[in-house]
C-alpha cells in the first residue's frame, strides 16, 4: 500500500516537473542547451546566418555540404505556427563560408512572446555568427517599388507597440540600451545597392490582420517603404548582440489601399514570394562573395 502510494507520488512529482521544463523563460541557460543541441551536429562554426522568411525556403537551393536539424527536436526552440515557416535550422556552405540558415520564423503575432521571437538569434549568437541576414515579405508603400522586387533595408520603425529588449538585462548578452544608429550594416547595404538594389525604411506592425489604407497613409508620412509584420524585433535583438545585420524584403504586394479596388490576399503574398526566390537566392549569393572578399 505504502510502495504504491510512493510510486504514485513519483509519478505526479516527475510530471509536474516535466510540465514545469515545458514553461521556457528564454534565458541564457535555455540558449545555451538550444546551441549546445546544435553544435553537435556542426562540423564548423557558421559565420553568418540566413533567416529565410514566407514562401523563400528555396534559398536552400544554394547552400552545399547541408545537414539539416528539424526545429522540433532543438531543446527550447519555440514552435512555429506560421503557414510558409517550415522549422528547420540548415548548416552548411554558401561560396565556400560556413552558414547557418533558419527556414522558418517566430512571429509575435502566433501569440509567442517577444522573448521566443527573438530565442533563436540568441542561439545563433552563441553558436559564433557574425552576421545576421534577414529575408522577408512586405507590401510595398513607396509606389516606385514594384511587386516581386526584392529590395534593402536600410532602416526601420518599430511599431510593434513592444520591444524584445523589454525586461531584466541579461550582461551575457547585450548592454542595456543598445545603439541602432547603423542596425543595418552601412558595409553590406553598399554591397546590396552595388548589386542594384533600390533601399528602403520598412515599418512593423504586430499584424496579423493587413494594414488599412489610413494606416498605410501614415506609414508614407513617416517614411516607410515598406510594410511588413516581422523582422524588427529579430535586428533589435542581434544587433544588440554585436552582430552586423542586413534584410532583404520582397515587396511581394502593393500596400493596403495603394490600388483601392485591389483586396489583398495571403494567396499573392506566397505567389510573388515564390517567383522572387531564386533572384533572393542570387543576391544572397552575391552577398556571401562579397563577405568572403571582406
Ligand atoms: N503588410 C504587412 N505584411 C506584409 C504585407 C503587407 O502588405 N505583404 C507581405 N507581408
Amino acid at each position: 500500500m505504502c510502495a504504491k502510494f510512493l510510486l504514485a507520488l513519483i509519478i505526479v512529482v516527475s510530471c509536474s516537473a516535466k510540465s514545469f521544463a515545458l514553461n521556457n523563460n528564454y534565458d541564457y541557460d535555455e540558449a545555451l542547451e538550444s546551441a549546445n543541441y546544435i553544435k553537435k551536429f556542426l562540423n564548423s562554426t557558421p559565420l553568418t546566418a540566413i533567416i529565410s522568411g514566407s514562401g523563400l525556403g528555396s534559398i536552400e537551393q544554394i547552400i552545399t555540404d547541408k545537414i539539416i536539424i528539424d526545429a522540433k527536436d532543438i531543446p527550447n526552440w519555440p514552435k512555429s505556427t506560421a503557414p510558409g515557416h517550415e522549422g528547420k535550422v540548415i548548416s552548411g556552405k554558401i561560396n565556400n563560408r560556413d552558414i547557418i540558415m533558419l527556414q522558418g520564423r517566430l512571429h509575435f503575432y502566433e501569440g509567442h512572446s517577444m522573448k521566443a521571437v527573438i530565442f533563436p538569434v540568441r542561439v545563433l549568437k552563441l553558436l559564433g555568427v557574425r552576421e545576421y541576414i534577414a529575408t522577408n515579405a512586405s507590401g510595398a508603400v513607396n509606389k516606385d517599388f514594384n511587386p516581386g522586387e526584392i529590395i534593402a533595408v536600410r532602416d526601420h520603425i518599430n511599431l510593434m507597440g513592444t520591444n524584445p529588449l523589454i525586461g531584466t538585462n541579461d550582461a551575457r548578452f547585450n548592454s542595456r540600451f543598445p545603439d541602432m544608429t547603423n542596425a543595418y550594416d552601412k558595409k553590406m547595404l553598399e554591397a546590396l545597392k552595388s548589386f542594384g538594389l533600390k533601399s528602403g525604411v520598412y515599418i512593423a506592425f504586430t499584424g496579423p490582420s493587413f494594414e488599412t489604407p489610413a494606416e498605410i497613409n501614415m506609414a508614407a508620412l513617416m517614411g516607410a517603404d515598406l510594410v511588413g509584420m516581422s523582422t524588427v524585433p529579430e535586428v533589435i535583438a542581434a544587433n544588440s548582440m554585436g552582430m552586423r545585420v542586413c534584410a532583404l524584403s520582397c515587396a511581394a504586394n502593393m500596400a493596403a489601399g495603394i490600388d483601392p479596388d485591389h483586396t489583398l490576399t495571403e494567396q499573392e503574398v506566397f505567389e510573388n514570394m515564390k517567383k522572387s526566390s531564386n533572384e533572393l537566392a542570387e543576391i544572397i549569393s552575391l552577398l556571401i562573395n562579397y563577405l568572403n572578399q571582406e
